[in-house]
């Protein structure tokens, strides 16, 4: 079985039930991957589904008062991210006529989205062929590979984005792209990780050359 294959397959029996995972609606996906980007998932929970219910779809959202947005934020910092996400919302309205995109060029144009946003929101709504690049895949492809480059470095950065699109599934991005996210953050942890028990010791460079604590490298800002 191939990296990608027993990936998948790690996931078809550890896959979490999260809300978000239940809907290909590119909004209701927005909020979860916002909310989620600098805060646990137990904790993120109770916000993403309170802004569900608050403002259903992007045109409640847009007409929303900022100062509403912001209360219902509150406990969860960066509050960046909610603004960003208000002017996402009304660019929505504005240029996409209320309809929330799933073209990963088009996201890339709202404020707030960036590369992972914008690969995690095609993918899951609509199947994309973009691969996600958070700190949880950076992990497993670093140790898996043995890769030594920093994960921040100008050739680092190359190296990994080159490496994810090559693993992706491209029969079921979606799915992939949960599966891999889900094996760095519980399986592949940054510290603990549960060597003894993971499908891919037998193959994993890190695992084999005792080098699982030292990698990823990062470089010190
Ligand atoms: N963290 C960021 N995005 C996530 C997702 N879609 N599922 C679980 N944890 C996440």
């Amino acid at each position: 079985m191939s990296f990608s294959e027993r990936i998948l397959a790690w996931y078809s029996t550890h896959k979490r039930a999260l809300p978000w995972r239940e809907t290909k609606n590119p909004y209701v996906i927005w909020l979860s991957e916002i909310i989620l980007q600098q805060t646990r998932v137990e904790q993120g929970m109770p916000y993403f589904l309170r802004f569900v219910e608050n403002y259903p779809n992007v045109t409640k959202f847009a007409d929303a008062d900022e100062a509403d947005i912001l209360r219902l934020w509150q406990g969860l910092g960066y509050y960046s991210r909610a603004r960003n996400m208000h002017k996402a919302s009304k660019q929505v309205i504005d240029l996409h006529k209320g309809v929330f995109p799933v073209d990963y060029h088009d996201l890339l144009k709202l404020p707030g989205i960036g590369e992972y946003t914008a690969a995690a929101i095609s993918s899951f709504a609509n199947n994309q062929p973009y691969a996600v690049l958070d700190g949880n895949v950076f992990r497993v492809l670093a140790r898996y590979f043995g890769i030594n480059e920093p994960i921040n470095s100008t050739e680092g950065k190359k190296i990994f984005a080159k490496l994810a699109a090559e693993m992706l599934d491209l029969n079921n991005p979606a799915e992939y792209n949960q599966a891999i996210m889900d094996f760095g953050s519980m399986q592949c942890k940054p510290k603990n990780p549960n060597c003894e028990e993971c499908i891919l010791r037998l193959d994993c460079v890190a695992y084999q050359d005792n080098l699982v604590d030292q990698l990823p490298q990062k470089i010190k800002a």
